[in-house]
């Protein structure tokens, strides 16, 4: 596997259709492995580009400001877990997220979130992962018919997604020495953990030649005399991030709700 550093390298293979991702097993019959090749993440082609149409059209359902009044209202409802910030930061994105898109029971959902977001990057048997991915699916509201067009295992998705790169900018925030300094504004404080530790580190692809690569979404800036540094924290290209608006939103709310000043 090769490594690139190179924030103007990664950036290019991210926007080059030609750089496919590892794709999941199509023929998997486990839930969770077969979950894998359901979702946009694991597919590439014209595949990838209708799921990630549909995935586009349930995020624009979503109510923004109503995410992050529900993340203000649910931080400030887990005031008792006292300066645990992960536990709140692992609680609440994945809670509202569940509620906008319908889920029953959303705050018993982040704890099955968790376990199937460990299983997701590379997948594999799990009896955990397995039942976790029932219990969401059971949970979810039920849409249309037949694989492709229920929406149910895209929503599942969602929720998987959000769970540990939101957790980790608004944990990044917190952390920082200038979260203590009440004039630094909040999205100053998120723009500055996007930057320099992206939450979501590293990304791969497989090159046209079949070479794996592992793209570095944090890497050096070589080309200094552009100016501001490549933001490359949500992606670029196709397969971007969908969701920088609402995890934005959601990670502002929490962390205004968490900070000590
Ligand atoms: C700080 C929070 C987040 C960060 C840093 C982040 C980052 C990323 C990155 C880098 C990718 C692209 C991976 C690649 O190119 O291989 C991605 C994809 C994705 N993200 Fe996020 N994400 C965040 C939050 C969210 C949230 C809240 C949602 C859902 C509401 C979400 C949904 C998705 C989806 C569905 C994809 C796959 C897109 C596709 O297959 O085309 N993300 N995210």
């Amino acid at each position: 596997m090769m490594d690139v550093t190179e924030r103007a390298d990664v950036e290019r293979i991210l926007a080059d259709p030609a750089y496919s991702v590892p794709e999941a097993d199509a023929a998997a019959t486990r839930p969770a492995d077969r979950f894998r090749a359901r979702v946009s993440r694991f597919a590439n082609g014209a595949l990838h580009d209708a799921r990630r149409r549909r995935i586009e059209a349930l995020l624009d359902h979503l109510d923004v400001d109503a995410l992050a009044t529900g993340a203000t209202a649910r931080t400030r409802a887990m005031a008792h877990v006292g300066d645990n910030a992960d536990a709140v930061a692992a609680h609440v994105p994945v809670a509202c997220l569940a509620e906008q898109l319908g889920f029953a029971e959303p705050d018993a959902l982040p704890r099955l979130v968790a376990v199937l977001a460990e299983h997701y990057p590379v997948g594999g048997p799990s009896d955990a992962a397995d039942a976790a991915l029932v219990r969401l699916l059971a949970a979810a509201p039920q849409s249309g018919r037949g694989e492709e067009r229920d929406d149910s295992v895209l929503r599942v998705q969602l929720l998987v997604q959000a769970h540990a790169a939101t957790a980790a900018l608004i944990v990044g925030a917190l952390r920082l020495p200038s979260a203590a300094d009440a004039v630094v504004p909040t999205p100053d404080l998120l723009a500055s953990v996007l930057r320099e530790t992206p939450p979501v580190r590293t990304t791969r692809r497989i090159a046209p030649d079949g070479e794996q690569l592992v793209l570095q979404l944090g890497g050096r800036d070589g080309d200094a005399s552009s100016g501001r540094p490549r933001m490359l924290a949500f992606g670029a290209g196709q397969r971007a991030c969908p969701a920088p608006r609402h995890a934005l939103a959601i990670a502002a709310a929490v962390v205004d709700g968490l900070r000590p000043c």
